[in-house]
């Protein structure tokens, strides 16, 4: 069973999602049907990556009921001022009323980064989205956000795996109700890295495992992507061991490291 982090407004989004960047057409449909299978209860999908389609349908084919997948959908860069049109469009292609998180994918131009975080305010408001957050976003840009409006987005999606850990970063978030949600956590990660390897081996799981239990011990939500049923499969088993206070740091110390 893969644990969740509260959402501030209430929700909760499962801490291990599936990746769907660059899967398009059947090899979409058919990640998200082996998703499900494994146990995935998350989905991001983004209308950028025009896989929204396959990822809804996989979904309904699926028989896992709606209300028990967390799916996330996002604005794509340049579309500010047509946040209606896109939320319609991008609800249309999934098959469904509501998406579970709606995300800016990338900060506007700062003239209109206000005015489209009201949008989506208001898109919630409507029920269209359970929660709204951003990605890509920094924590100055965040603050405009809530000095502007008065509340933070529940999440930002960012980069982040044990060579990018930032504590600065991460409390600063959790200070203002943001989870970090981090994305490319296998591509930010030298699997074969000696610390890590280790790590697996002394679990018997894959460095990747390893990888994404660390994110869940730090609270940090985590989407890893794969076309291959068996890596889609291990990549969502981490709930099966857990890493000791000396795994957790020396994985955190491989974000200090130099060269
Ligand atoms: N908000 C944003 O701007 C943004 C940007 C980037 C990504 N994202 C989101 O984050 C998700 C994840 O990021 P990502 O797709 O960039 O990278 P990722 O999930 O870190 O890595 C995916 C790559 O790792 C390989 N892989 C998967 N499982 C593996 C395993 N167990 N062992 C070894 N290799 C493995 C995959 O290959 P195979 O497919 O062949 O298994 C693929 O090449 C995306 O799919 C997308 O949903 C968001």
């Amino acid at each position: 069973m893969i644990p969740s982090v509260d959402l501030a407004g209430g929700g909760a989004m499962p801490l291990v999602g599936f990746g769907t960047w660059q899967l398009r057409g059947q090899q979409a449909y058919d990640a998200v049907r082996a998703a499900l299978d494994a146990g995935y209860r998350h989905l991001d999908t983004a209308t950028m990556y025009g896989n929204e389609a396959e990822v809804g349908r996989a979904l309904r084919d699926s028989g896992v009921p709606r209300g028990d997948v967390f799916v996330t959908t996002k604005l794509q860069p340049n579309a500010a001022g047509r946040e209606r049109a896109t939320i319609a469009a991008s609800l249309r292609a999934l098959g469904t009323d509501y998406v579970d998180l709606w995300l800016v994918h990338w900060p506007p131009p700062s003239r209109t980064m206000v005015a489209n975080w009201r949008e989506f305010l208001a898109v919630r408001d409507d029920g269209l989205a359970r929660s709204v957050g951003v990605s890509n976003y920094s924590t100055a840009q965040i603050d405009e956000l809530i000095a502007a409006t008065g509340e933070a987005p529940v999440a930002n999606q960012i980069p982040w795996s044990p060579s990018q850990h930032d504590e600065r970063r991460l409390a600063d978030s959790r200070e203002r109700g943001v989870v970090i949600e981090g994305y490319s956590p296998l591509k930010g990660t030298d699997l074969a890295d000696p610390v890590l390897v280790d790590i697996a081996s002394a679990h018997g799981v894959t460095p990747a495992q390893v990888v994404l239990r660390w994110h869940v011990q730090h609270g940090i939500v985590v989407i890893p992507k794969s076309v291959d049923p068996d890596r889609i499969r291990s990549n969502a088993d981490v709930a099966s061991f857990v890493l000791t206070g000396d795994d957790m740091a020396a994985l955190d110390a491989l974000g200090s490291a130099t060269g």
